[in-house]
């Protein structure tokens, strides 16, 4: 069990600051749990802490907005950046150590590789943000290189970014335990995201109408009614509860997100991703 800590925890800015710190752990034989964010932390990721907290010695959260999982149209440059804020937060979760590289220690000039998941990447998210799961697997790859951790603890909000996770650690024979945690939600049952902060009054209330329909659509889909009726339907009832555009509502195999021919025959999830505004929301179930 990782001690608590009572201010905010050190942070490292480098990777050698952090390697230090790590292997100062590893002389002392404490495991190391890890939490990767893009900061602009809320209960959803402290939770993630709370879980890495309970299961190893030591946690180390990162605080990177990741340029390589954005694209070109996207809010890269508005996303919210807080990090003082999110020291102190991760520091009353048990963090021992916040890792808040510049994007130039990430991404030295002349980097280029890059990393493509297939599988579990293709489809959904995918589709409608081609770069994203390549940039997660690439910053995920290398944040696992630079911690090392014995235990990396991932929300299940991002359900198909837990799916590319797991295939890459199997696929790349890295040696870490990569745990899920329920989605954290509010009283309303919308899953807590760092998004929601761009949501106005009006548009949160529409926002808590996503888990209900999703909820529903789930209970038929197992009740066996055809795949593609329950998701055509879910989506119209998001445009009816005042979504403006709805990218996918997708019943898919829990683990590889491969599509049902007809009606659910193995364990499923429902996932769906939809906008209001200029606000982009996903969420996803087990049905
Ligand atoms: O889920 C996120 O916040 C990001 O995709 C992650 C895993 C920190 C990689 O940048």
């Amino acid at each position: 069990m990782a001690d608590l800590e009572t201010s905010a925890p050190p942070a490292a800015h480098t990777i050698a600051e952090l390697r230090e710190t790590i292997s100062g752990w590893r002389r002392q034989g404490f495991s190391v749990g890890f939490v990767p964010t893009m900061g602009a932390l809320h209960d959803g990721h402290l939770s993630l802490v709370r879980t890495a907290v309970e299961q190893t010695d030591k946690v180390v959260a990162s605080v990177f907005v990741n340029p390589a999982q954005f694209a070109a149209h996207e809010d890269l440059g508005t996303y919210p950046r807080q990090e003082a804020r999110d020291a102190e937060l991760l520091a009353g979760a048990g963090c021992a150590l916040m890792y808040a590289p510049a994007v130039e220690e990430m991404y030295p000039a002349g980097a280029s590789t890059r990393v493509d998941v297939g599988g579990p990447a293709e489809g959904l998210e995918g589709a409608f943000r081609p770069q994203m799961f390549s940039g997660v697997a690439l910053v995920v790859a290398k944040l696992f290189n630079q911690v090392q951790p014995d235990v990396a603890v991932f929300g299940e909000k991002d359900w198909q970014q837990l799916m590319v996770v797991r295939r890459l650690v199997r696929d790349l024979d890295i040696p870490v335990e990569v745990v899920g945690v329920p989605t954290a939600r509010d009283g309303h049952g919308l899953a807590l995201s760092s998004r929601n902060a761009y949501l106005s009054a009006g548009e949160l209330e529409t926002a808590r109408r996503l888990n209900g329909v999703l909820a529903e659509a789930g209970a038929r889909a197992a009740a066996g009614e055809p795949v593609d009726a329950v998701e055509a339907d879910a989506a119209d009832a998001l445009l009816g509860a005042g979504f403006d555009s709805v990218d996918y509502v997708a019943i898919r195999r829990t683990d590889d997100l491969s599509a049902f021919e007809r009606t659910v025959d193995s364990p499923a999830r429902i996932l769906a991703a939809a906008r209001i505004g200029r606000t982009r929301l996903i969420d996803n179930m087990a049905v």
